[in-house]
């Protein structure tokens, strides 16, 4: 004859004890992580997929002002956001690209000094730009410049004018330079 005890062991061996149950769980618990894991990972994906990862360029034609805006001598309040300065002298207007001809690095306007000054090699221009000491081998370039019809200055970057020494100077070109302005 059965005694309980030996019914009861026999249940359990059928149908599996409280291991087997806690087992029986955590393998569940394991396959769902997996699952969701797996689920999130390709919605990831494809949202990485609608939204590229995109290089956002400043634009090469932009408007700065009107002339008057822009007192004698070097105006630095574009540089951050257009890589440009806009130099006024006694014959009008133009703007230098940031860009020392060196190497590319960026100077800086040095006020007290009256100078552009390249911090990676030492280039030094005038405040028009005009390449005085260090390796930079011609003067700033500068952005082609033009007045829309409101009178706006435009500044077209994607358009740049040089100086090389021993070839034309394109200073003077048609432009280069917003003369009586
Ligand atoms: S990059 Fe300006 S001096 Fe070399």
């Amino acid at each position: 004859m059965p005694n309980e005890e030996n019914v009861g062991k026999a249940k359990e061996g059928a149908s599996g004890g409280p291991d087997d149950t806690t087992k029986l769980v955590r393998r569940r618990k394991f396959a769902w992580t997996m699952v969701f894991s797996f689920l999130s990972a390709n919605l990831l994906m494809t949202l990485r997929f609608f939204f590229p990862r995109t290089l956002f360029e400043p634009k090469t034609v932009f408007r700065i002002g009107y002339p008057g805006d822009f007192a004698y001598g070097v105006d630095t309040r574009f540089q951050q956001d257009y890589r440009i300065w806009v130099v006024r002298n006694t014959e009008g207007i133009f703007v230098l690209y940031a860009r020392c001809t060196h190497l590319g690095c960026t100077p800086d306007w040095v006020e007290g000094e009256n100078k552009f000054k390249c911090p990676c090699h030492g280039s030094g221009y005038d405040s028009e730009g005009i390449n005085f000491e260090g390796p930079a081998p011609r003067p700033l370039d500068r952005a082609g410049v033009d007045l829309d019809a409101e009178g706006q200055i435009v500044v077209n970057v994607g358009k740049l004018y040089q100086c090389p020494p021993g070839l034309q100077c394109q200073f003077k070109d048609p432009g280069a330079f917003l003369a009586g302005v």
